[in-house]
């Protein structure tokens, strides 16, 4: 069969599309295969999009609810959770209509169907109605994500035991939300539903949130969640969820022993992970191989162990996150137009956006330990803060990790509101193989939250001046 394309991506995720639409801009004739009626993937369709949208509606009403008044507008607000989320799935809806926009303005044909790889070259896609087709091109990059892990014994049914895509969609705000897993996605929907209104529960197995993040980080993190009135339970295993006629019980038990407890629920959100999602590609026939953990093994470039065939994004290992699996179709792009794709996986920034947000770039001081690296840490609190304490956001530190004898940066990690927006200078220093000097020496505008930055970065070079 003779090629009909120089590449076929399968998967429209952040991967996948934007991997597509770089391909196309360098002149590759390119073909992408969804299987769901829309193009986005998880992060457009029911990942990262509408969870933002909820963070932020619901941050709005806890702050009209609780945080005007400090500020002098007296509000009642009342919650019409129909309309919030009918704007979630309004923004849903512009962006992946967007991404079929940006399809079009770069001529990249599309199907829908489940895209599976018949031999390197060639793929079938078989449509939900009519006959399966093939196609054929000279490359095949896989990008088909990932699924929610599943909690052995519990079942999601996606209305009472739910996942974070039946968490996106509740028709009214639970009275109690026992949460398992205090990862990012239990953090973030955990606060969207206490925000409204539900007594939220995290059942966590490890004796700490947020797992591979910065120690510090976490713990304070933690103390101010549950300021907020989020009750956690670490080091604790849920071991069965029973459906009983008032509701769910939840049974759990210590990690290390000890006495078994019941926790009365009516939504229960299972976030223990998610896993790569590769059923029905075809992987096996085609002879691509799996790593360990069942992820797309992948080499130099992407490649898998059959010519001609690529993968990257949350199938692959690394870090699951939409910019990480964007810089990959990037690169993966460039690759196969000839150029010299690269990511940086040493400044790849991570963001929890609840309120204040947690975001890093680079390694934690537990990490650098780890690694045997003589570092200087350089802090700075929001409460020292003018821009913060006007804007009563005072919760939260920056700190800044500094190689001790060159002061490159090596590490930042910000607690604080706004936290996403101000990582990203750090990443572009990182990039740069900046030092904390270079950072402190930089004029900063006043008064912002990125001051605080500054002053960590001067504290981890030298001494800072407003604390
Ligand atoms: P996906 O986005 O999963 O896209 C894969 C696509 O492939 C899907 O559309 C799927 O239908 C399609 N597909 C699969 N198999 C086939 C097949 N055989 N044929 C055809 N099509 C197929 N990350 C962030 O960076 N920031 C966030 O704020 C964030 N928030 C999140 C919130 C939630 C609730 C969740 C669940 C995830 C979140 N993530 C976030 C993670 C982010 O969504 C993923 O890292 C990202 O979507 C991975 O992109 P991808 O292109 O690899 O795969
Ligand atoms: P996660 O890996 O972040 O956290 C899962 C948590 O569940 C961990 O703390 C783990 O110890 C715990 N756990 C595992 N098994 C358990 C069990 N049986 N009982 C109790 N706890 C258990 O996974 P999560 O939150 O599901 O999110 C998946 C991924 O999606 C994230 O790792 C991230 O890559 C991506 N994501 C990114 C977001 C962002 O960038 N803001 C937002 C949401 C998701």
């Amino acid at each position: 069969m003779p090629d009909t394309y120089d590449l076929i991506v399968i998967g429209s995720g952040p991967g996948g599309y934007v991997c597509a639409i770089r391909a196309a801009q360098l002149g590759l004739k390119t073909a992408v295969v969804e299987k769901r009626p829309t193009f986005g993937g998880t992060c457009l369709n029911v990942g990262c999009i509408p969870s933002k949208a909820l963070l932020h509606t619901s941050e709005m009403f806890e702050q009209a609810a609780h945080g005007f008044a400090d500020f002098g507008i007296k509000v009642k607000p009342e919650l019409d959770l129909e309309a919030m989320l009918a704007h979630k799935d309004k923004t849903v809806k512009s962006n992946v209509d967007g991404v079929a926009y940006l399809f079009k303005k770069n001529k990249i044909d599309t199907f829908e169907g489940v895209g599976r790889i018949v031999q390197a070259g060639e793929v079938e896609v078989t449509p939900e109605k009519g006959e399966a087709m093939r196609l054929s091109a000279k490359s095949i990059v896989i990008a088909t994500g990932s699924e929610s892990a599943p909690l052995p014994g519990v079942e999601v049914d996606e209305k009472k035991i739910v996942s974070s895509t039946g968490a996106l969609k509740l028709g009214k705000v639970p009275e109690k939300l026992v949460v398992v897993g205090a990862g990012i996605i239990g953090l973030e929907l955990g606060s969207v539903w206490r925000r409204l209104g539900a007594k939220v529960t995290v059942v966590e197995f490890l004796d700490r949130i947020l797992p591979g993040m910065d120690g510090e980080v976490a713990k304070q993190a933690q103390r101010l969640f549950k300021k907020q009135g989020i009750d956690f339970h670490l080091g604790t295993k849920v071991t069965a969820v029973e459906t009983e006629k008032k509701g769910l019980r939840v049974s759990v038990e210590p990690v290390k022993g000890g006495d078994a407890e019941k926790l009365d629920a009516d939504i229960v959100l299972v976030a223990i992970g998610r896993r790569p999602y590769t059923a029905g590609l075809g992987l096996e026939e085609a002879g691509v191989t799996l790593d360990e953990r069942g992820r797309v093994a992948t080499g130099k470039d992407y490649k898998t162990n059959v010519d001609g065939i690529y993968a990257i994004g949350d199938a692959i290992a690394g870090p699951m996150l939409a910019h990480k699996a964007e810089d990959e179709g990037t690169a993966v792009a460039e690759i196969l137009a000839g150029q010299r794709g690269h990511v940086n996986y040493d400044v790849i920034p991570s963001v929890v956006y609840t309120e204040p947000e947690i975001a890093v770039v680079g390694r934690s001081e537990e990490e650098l330990k780890e690694a045997g690296i003589a570092y200087r840490s350089g802090k700075f609190p929001f409460s020292a803060n003018g821009r913060a304490r006007a804007m009563n956001a005072t919760d939260g530190f920056v700190k800044v990790l500094a190689d001790e004898k060159t002061d490159q940066v090596l590490g930042v990690h910000i607690v604080g509101r706004g936290a996403g927006e101000m990582i990203h200078e750090a990443a572009v220093l990182m990039e740069f193989s900046g030092a904390a000097e270079d950072l402190a020496r930089t004029c900063h505008a006043h008064p912002t939250m990125s001051e605080a930055v500054r002053e960590a970065a001067m504290a981890a070079w030298f001494k800072p001046v407003h604390i």
